[in-house]
């Protein structure tokens, strides 16, 4: 039941005790909460002005940072981590790790596994990653700006044991909206939600329009590439030096899958392992593949003496522990993901578009709620499952879903590589089945990663019990 008022925290937990939710151990945004040993790693939700084009200094940026980008943080795999959110931001936050298969009340989506982190609170989140790989974190409330604005960081859990990389380098790539003067403009348009997606103005690599980075020539190094645009599906390609995909959304993919074009839609990760040219000064190019054009992301340029390495010096990644569907006895549980009424969804403290477009299995998302939707499949404990996820638009839409990995069965439009992943962008008017074994409890978010279309209807959860 929404009132139409605004959510006070009170009254969200006079909700949480009178059992209208589904229940469950709450992270509660609350200072109580946040003394004890000192955090490993600190994000500060900011807000800031940040001069992303040259010297023009663009207004109102949000970062996990005070002074800057989001940091890349790093964690081991298999011990615990405590990360600490301080939200200075004038809005209440909450932050998702992205592809992390950690316990549901650590997952960072409000009213579903916590209550929002209210302006000046401090929260912590602990957890030990049990994948290595390259994943990111985000907010998961008033999302399409906090997003927008720039509060996508990417989270690495290291390899167990070294490949023998001489040098890494992380991208985040994302657009921002900003007008010729370089200040933000609406963050989207309503025609483009109900299609596509809105498309940034400006695109960068970590905050940086093409920028260019030194590195050894010669050199092995391992490029992890994080799409957290909130819209774009990068095409993406290396020029100029020779280089191999390793892993595709956290998970080491079979060596002989090298597409020519590796398409990363929102949200989605992407390691190479590349050899930098042998001559000082000479540079390779990552760009990305628009309808007429190539745009380059950023260039790597070689430095110092020829360090004369060679790809097949690298060790292979390890498989990460994934339990692997058992497809005999594995159950198909249809998703419909379609078009929505056009309804106006409820208001929340998270932030609403104003409009639904979309829908999943013909629900649309009503907003992030106190009281929360049932889910939109229930699924058992440890048993396996094939996903149809079935596109009846003409838009593609990047299905993401928390907590659990899945394997890329079957498309019944194109041949599909069999890799693990979270997100497996859907084609317009595909069919795709996906597998999985539910072995993490919990209430797990569904949804398409093009922030306008999860906002506009594109969400909902399925249930593990
Ligand atoms: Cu990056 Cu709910 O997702
Ligand atoms: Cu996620
Ligand atoms: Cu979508």
């Amino acid at each position: 039941m929404n009132t139409g008022r605004p959510l006070t925290r009170r009254a969200a937990l006079g909700v949480l005790a009178g059992g209208a939710t589904a229940g469950g151990a709450f992270l509660l945004g609350s200072d109580r909460l946040a003394r004890g040993a000192a955090p490993d790693h600190r994000l500060q939700a900011s807000v800031l002005d940040y001069p992303l084009r040259g010297n023009q200094v663009t207004k109102g940026m949000m970062s996990f940072a005070a002074g800057g980008p989001p940091p890349v943080l790093r964690l081991r795999r298999g011990e615990k981590a405590v990360i600490e959110v301080v939200n200075t931001l004038d809005e209440p936050t909450t932050v998702h790790w992205h592809g992390l298969r950690i316990p549901n009340h650590q997952d960072g989506v409000p009213y579903l596994t916590q209550w929002p982190i209210m302006q000046g609170e401090t929260l912590r989140y602990a957890f030990a990653a049990p994948d290595a790989g390259t994943f990111w974190y985000h907010p998961h409330c008033n999302t399409l700006e906090q997003i927008g604005r720039g509060m996508t960081g990417v989270l690495i859990v290291e390899d167990d044991e070294d490949a023998g990389f001489d040098r890494e380098l992380v991208l985040n790539l994302r657009d921002f909206r900003l007008g010729g003067d370089g200040q933000f403009i609406e963050m989207f348009k309503a025609r483009q939600a109900a299609r596509g997606g809105t498309l940034g103005t400006v695109m960068t690599a970590n905050w940086r329009e093409a920028p260019t980075y030194d590195l050894p020539a010669g050199g092995l190094v391992r490029l992890r590439v994080v799409a957290t645009d909130v819209t774009r599906v990068y095409r993406l390609s290396l020029a100029g030096a020779e280089a191999r995909l390793i892993a595709l959304d956290s998970h080491p993919t079979p060596p002989a899958y090298q597409p020519e074009e590796i398409v990363l839609a929102a949200g989605q990760r992407a390691d190479l392992a590349l050899r930098m040219p042998e001559t000082e000064g000479e540079t390779a190019v990552l760009s990305t593949r628009l309808s007429n054009r190539s745009v380059a992301l950023a260039r790597l340029r070689a430095t110092g003496r020829n360090a004369g390495r060679s790809l097949d010096e690298l060790r292979p990644l390890a498989p990460n522990p994934v339990a692997e569907p058992s497809l005999a006895d594995a159950e198909v549980m249809p998703f419909v993901f379609g078009w929505g009424p056009a309804d106006r969804p409820a208001s929340s403290i998270c932030g609403t578009l104003g409009y639904t477009f979309w829908s999943i299995n013909r629900r649309p998302w009503s907003g992030d709620l106190p009281q929360a939707p049932g889910a939109i499949a229930v699924l058992k404990k440890g048993r396996s499952y094939i996903f149809r996820l079935r596109n009846e638009t003409r838009y593609s839409h990047p299905i993401h879903l928390h907590g659990l990995t899945f394997r890329l069965l079957a498309s019944d439009r194109r041949k599909l590589p069999s890799l693990m992943t979270d997100t497996a962008l859907l084609q317009a008017n595909e069919t795709m089945d996906i597998a999985l074994v539910a072995d993490n409890p919990g209430d797990w978010a569904f949804h398409c990663h093009v922030i306008e279309h999860q906002k506009t209807g594109l969400t909902g959860y399925v249930r593990v019990e």
